[in-house]
């Protein structure tokens, strides 16, 4: 017996119903995005019997987090059962002709395991928004099948998140459709919901465009430096900033080697900050960092190094800032902030602020990386949990070393060093 199933669609993703190799829904809050995937979803394994499918996550601590309930919803609502080859088990669905879908997270997945999901034939990743880069460049090539698709559904947070940079910039991929979906799209949209969204308006109006039209965030609760930098550019600090050529250049690092490695480059005159450049990279060699310096005309800074680096290289035993030396630059490190080092940083930065000047075309993305660093708040009562380490952290870290750096002329030092060096 053949069963016919009628699934309404929203007028705007329907786009989506045709076969693309990338397809891409992003909106604000209540457009519908994950219920109209998860419809799709159960219609494909209708359709094609034997699909394999995975709906991701990039953390998924539980099963409770993932799409699972979602899909069963609507295998309930559609009447869908055994009858027709579906079957809810506790962690996977099975589907018509041995079919599957299954949830994971991708930061369990490392380039070996993501293989047992070669032979997939959808991958839905939800709340794509937090997808790394790195779990990217391990999907996209996995899921390989022949007429394999892969689905993203997310809120969008930044332009340089890694599903943005993939579906939304100038270089999109070949076979991609993209709609944009936002609550008025959602002929389903819940009285409650359309409350909610008439309350944030008058509530937080900060955060509606983000929240419920779907743009990137521009105000970020519990950042550190949104007033300062907001102050530096209505001051007119964020400008043209010229380089003194005969001035110490200092180029202040935070050290990751397999994580992002970010360089701030300043001049101290007088009582200003002068902040000439920035640099960041993920997974880079140490000598495109001092390639980098180089070629921009930095090879006589002072490099100024966090703590570790005067750690020693597990294999080599010779330390980060003896690598540096080696490439013939000057080093001082800073010793190390013991306990709150983080918050120590924090404080010294906005401290600083008002004396900063930065070369605006040059440290963009450092000055991205400082408006969006921001607490870690617990949500049941506000507590500020010390800074959220994210992708912003390692431009803030190198940042505030700059500013703990940073003696006032006169010599008054007014931050503790566990040790300090007297020249006599
Ligand atoms: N196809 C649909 N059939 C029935 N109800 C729907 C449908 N699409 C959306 N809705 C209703 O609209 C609400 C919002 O939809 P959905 O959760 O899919 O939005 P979303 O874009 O994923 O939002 P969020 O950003 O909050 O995840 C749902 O809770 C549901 O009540
Ligand atoms: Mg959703």
């Amino acid at each position: 017996m053949t069963r016919t199933l009628q699934i309404p669609t929203a007028r705007v993703f329907q786009p989506l119903l045709q076969p693309s190799r990338y397809k891409g829904a992003h909106g604000g809050r209540g457009s519908g995005k994950s219920h109209f995937f998860a419809e799709n979803l159960i219609k494909d394994h209708m359709l094609h019997s034997g699909l394999r499918s995975v709906c991701i996550r990039e953390h998924q601590k539980s099963l409770k987090e993932s799409a699972k309930k979602l899909i069963e919803d609507k295998l309930a609502k559609f009447g869908l059962g055994e009858a027709d080859g579906f079957k809810v088990f506790k962690e996977v669905i099975e589907t018509p002709g041995d079919g599957l879908i299954i949830f994971q997270g991708m930061k369990d997945h490392t380039a070996e395991s993501i293989k047992s999901l070669e032979g997939f034939g959808r991958a839905w990743v939800e709340e794509a928004q937090t997808l790394s880069k790195q779990s990217l460049k391990l999907l996209r090539p996995t899921i390989r099948a022949e007429g394999s698709e892969l689905w993203f559904s997310w809120n969008p947070r930044r332009e340089e998140d890694p599903v943005d940079k993939l579906l939304r910039s100038d270089e999109t991929p070949t076979d991609a459709i993209v709609v944009k979906a936002d609550y008025s799209d959602n002929p389903w949209l819940p009285k409650e919901l359309e409350q909610e969204r008439l309350d944030c308006m008058r509530t937080d109006p900060d955060q509606y465009s983000h929240i419920w039209e779907g743009d990137y965030v521009s105000v970020i609760e519990g950042a550190y430096y949104a007033d300062q930098l907001r102050e530096a550019e209505r001051q007119g600090r964020i400008g043209r900033v010229a380089r003194d050529p005969h001035m110490q250049i200092r180029a202040v690092w935070d050290i990751g080697v397999s994580d992002s490695m970010t360089i701030w480059i300043a001049q101290y005159i007088g009582r200003e900050i002068r902040v000439l450049d920035y640099c960041e990279g993920q997974g880079q060699p140490l000598g495109y960092y001092l390639n980098w310096l180089r070629s921009n005309g930095y090879q006589d800074a002072l490099c100024v190094l966090p703590h570790d680096g005067a750690k020693r290289d597990a294999v080599s035993a010779v330390k980060f800032s003896d690598h540096i030396q080696e490439a013939g630059f000057e080093t001082k490190t800073i010793p190390n902030q013991g306990k709150g080092a983080a918050m120590k940083r924090v404080e010294a930065s906005r401290k600083r602020f008002p004396m900063i000047w930065f070369n605006k075309d040059t440290t963009e993305a450092g000055r991205k990386a400082l408006g969006w660093y921001h607490a870690k708040l617990d949500e049941a009562r506000g507590a500020d949990l010390g800074p959220e380490h994210d992708w912003s952290s390692h431009g803030a870290d190198s940042f505030g070393l700059l500013c703990v750096d940073y003696e006032e002329p006169g010599g008054v030092l007014d931050f503790e060093y566990e040790e300090t060096d007297w020249v006599v």
